[in-house]
């Protein structure tokens, strides 16, 4: 089968186009899956860099989600049949014209949805629902905000955080990116800088986030992390929720007396591992993602798609800060 292979540590060129490896067979538990569509997330980068928490043995293909039809199921399978519209969860292997996934990481496709969209639904929209809905018990009427919003689980955070009635204040580094949050739905916005903040740069960001939000942002959603952090936290509303989704500027500290003066949470908000844990929770999300896209409250925004042998082009295109939306490779 074609596919892209990680064979060395690095970032995308250290990727290699195949067109002879294995197609890989379903274990008891597990649905093969001929892909159609697979979407783009940072984790993948950070995959291939060997700087994520998973590190799967090489060679092996990026590729974390994807969307296709049911081509094989293991012995234990009994809910999934053949032809079936399906997306899942991979971790990695999605790269590839077939890829193996455990049952209950499967979802059925409702029949209007475009193997496009349902390829980018799972972890961004998924990991934001988690976090917004369930981790950070986020409020009709409440402030949220979203940094780092016009990515691809930012811009999920945005769209989802208007479906729970949220006022969203969506956080990016240009004007156009926060054009893009403000078309999915962001009342308010705010460009901060790119590179790194010097303290005055932190103190301005803190003082323009206070006077957008006077009473304080109830919960802030983070997938970026780094220096953007502490001014952050300085605008969280008295009982805040700050939610640590993910670390694209990098791992950062906080003082710890900011959480005590604010008597606000820092949640922190892991996906991947919850849908592990209860996965029926995930598919009841699933179900529950699906419904909102039904009802025209989620729409995946695909910023531009490859085919397979381009993922390389891909994959430079998701590392450079410019994607604004999901990067899809069709296959
Ligand atoms: N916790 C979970 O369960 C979970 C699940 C999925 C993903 N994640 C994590 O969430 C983060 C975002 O993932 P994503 O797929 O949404 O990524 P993405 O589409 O690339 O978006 C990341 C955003 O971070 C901002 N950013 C700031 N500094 C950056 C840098 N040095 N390089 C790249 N982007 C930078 C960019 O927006 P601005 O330019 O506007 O700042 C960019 O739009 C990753 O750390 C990922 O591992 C966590």
């Amino acid at each position: 089968m074609r596919t892209v292979l990680s064979v060395e540590k690095g970032g995308p060129d250290t990727l290699v186009y195949r067109t002879d490896a294995p197609v890989p067979d379903p274990s008891d538990n597990e649905v093969r899956i001929r892909v159609l569509a697979a979407a783009l997330n940072l984790p993948d980068l950070l995959l291939i860099e060997d700087k994520y928490q998973d590190r799967p043995a090489r060679p092996f293909a990026p590729g974390s989600e994807v969307a296709g039809t049911v081509d094989a199921v293991g012995s234990n399978v009994s809910n999934f049949r053949l032809g079936q519209r399906v997306m899942a969860v991979t971790s990695s292997g999605g790269l590839a014209e077939f890829v193996c996934a455990p049952s209950t990481k499967v979802s059925t496709i409702p029949p209007e949805m475009p193997f496009d969209h349902a390829s980018a639904l799972l972890v961004t929209y998924a990991t934001a629902w988690h976090g917004l809905k369930y981790r950070g018990k986020l409020a009709k009427g409440e402030t949220l905000l979203v940094l780092g919003s016009s990515g691809g689980v930012g811009l999920a955070a945005v769209e989802l955080g208007k479906a729970l009635g949220a006022r969203v204040i969506a956080a990016a580094s240009s004007e156009e990116k926060l054009a893009v949050a403000r078309e999915a739905g962001a009342d308010d916005g705010i460009v901060y800088p790119s590179g790194s903040l010097t303290s005055q740069q932190q103190r301005d960001l803190s003082g323009s986030l206070k006077a957008l939000a006077p009473g304080g942002i109830s919960v802030i959603f983070d997938p970026v992390g780094g220096e953007y952090v502490e001014p952050a936290f300085r605008s969280i509303a008295w009982g805040g929720r700050y939610l640590v989704v993910g670390f694209a500027a990098g791992i950062a500290s906080l003082p710890m007396n900011l959480p005590l003066l604010k008597g606000a949470d820092i949640v922190g908000v892991y996906w991947a591992q919850a849908i592990v844990r209860d996965p029926e929770a995930h598919q009841s999300a699933v179900a529950e993602l699906c419904d909102l896209y039904e009802s025209g409250l989620i729409r995946p925004r695909i910023q531009s798609s490859f085919p397979l042998e381009s993922s390389v082009e891909a994959l430079k295109l998701l590392s450079s800060r410019r994607a604004t939306g999901k990067i899809i490779i069709e296959i």
